[in-house]
């Protein structure tokens, strides 16, 4: 289905009907607008940003890949109302780049396996070998340290340590994606605090449901300079209206912990939902936005995460910020890249491999330069 065709709602056009023509109309009315939109309707609202208490501790920090990196494991504090919860930071610095470096945060999504700190098997989901020889730092957290990913009546994880005791929950409440990127955010407030890293020049990269999480924590969290969803289909990049595969109804019944109670009523309903996916992607302008799609990852559907990219750029337009160049989806592994947004889609299935991380960091080279 062409752009046309699916009706979407315009990034541009304020809610009082008049058309937004400056960055600042943009940052200070229609940005926030959108922002509330996506809290009310689909991620739902966190109680708290940095909490009050939290504190970060340096557990090791040790020479790493035969001198090529230094490796650093801290553990993020905090307290809430609820009790007190901590996640684990596992990083890889490049021992011999000049400091500070910039870095890329992965949301691992995929278990102890891909993160082994030990690196016994180099994983291509996490290539951190070759992220730290293109002088980039490789950070990484685990979702189920912030949340366990089942349905569980926001008992555990930080639902239970932060959200207010009274019952019932609000329709607006937060879910898990809004759970795991409230700790993307807490690791950046680490990232602030380590003199190696540049916490102007942080990526954060997710894939599939870490995908959606990173396009959430970019939305909320204007620090990080770069995101990248690889693969993140229905409420991740991909446009809703006119989506093949996965869709609200889809993703709501298997997935009900994921999103605020409120999108549920959005069931088979996306043409009245009021915002759009291509609205999430502008919400990260003019900062770089990388979309990676598969051309066998149907239930994800490149082609609506490919013209969701498309919609939001009048957004990065409005900032002197070219597109992609192009309205049609690329040859297979071809990247194209604008000075604000990048795309590509591979060839195969849903997974995130070394041909997609050469292509971020690629992307990052020229849109994450050192001022
Ligand atoms: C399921 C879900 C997708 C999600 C994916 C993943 O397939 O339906 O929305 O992106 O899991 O996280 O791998």
């Amino acid at each position: 289905m062409t752009l046309e065709q699916r009706s979407l709602p315009d990034p541009l056009l304020g809610s009082d009907g008049r058309k937004v023509t400056t960055e600042e109309q943009w940052r200070s009315v229609r940005r926030p607008d959108i922002l509330r939109l996506f809290r009310d309707y689909v991620y739902g609202r966190e109680p708290v940003g940095r909490p009050e208490h939290i504190g970060f501790h340096v557990e090791k920090e040790d020479g790493f890949m035969e001198g090529a990196a230094i490796r650093k494991r801290v553990e993020i504090r905090f307290e809430g109302p609820g009790g007190a919860g901590a996640f684990r930071l596992l990083l890889f610095l490049p021992a011999k780049a000049a400091k500070p470096v910039p870095v890329f945060l992965l949301i691992n999504n995929r278990g102890r396996a891909v993160a082994d700190a030990e690196r016994a098997s180099s994983s291509p989901f996490w290539p951190a070998e070759l992220i730290v020889s293109r002088g980039y730092a490789a950070a990484l957290f685990h979702t189920e340290e912030l949340d366990p990913d089942r349905d569980d009546g926001f008992a555990d994880g930080v639902h239970g340590l932060f959200d207010p005791v009274e019952k019932p929950r609000s329709p607006h409440a937060w879910g898990t994606i809004a759970a795991w990127a409230w700790g993307a955010c807490r690791a950046m407030d680490y990232l602030e605090t380590d003199p190696d890293i540049d916490p102007r020049r942080v990526a954060v990269v997710g894939h599939s449901r870490g995908g959606k999480t990173a396009l959430w924590a970019g939305a909320i969290d204007p620090r990080f300079a770069m995101v990248v969803s690889n693969n993140s289909g229905c409420t991740g990049a991909a446009l809703s209206r006119g989506k093949r595969g996965e869709t609200i109804r889809d993703i709501n019944a298997r997935f009900p912990h994921w999103f605020c109670e409120t999108y549920k009523s959005f069931d088979g309903r996306e043409n009245e939902l009021p915002v759009d996916q291509h609205m999430l992607l502008s919400l990260i302008a003019p900062r770089a936005l990388y979309v990676s799609s598969a051309t066998e990852d149907l239930w994800a559907d490149p082609e609506s995460e490919f013209l969701s990219l498309i919609a939001a750029e009048p957004v990065y337009r409005l900032f002197g910020s070219e597109g992609l160049g192009t309205a049609s989806l690329p040859p297979a592994d071809t990247p194209v890249f604008g000075s604000g947004v990048g795309y590509h889609i591979r060839t195969g299935k849903h997974d995130m491999g070394l041909s997609d991380w050469r292509h971020f960091i690629d992307f990052a080279d020229r849109a994450m330069r050192a001022q």
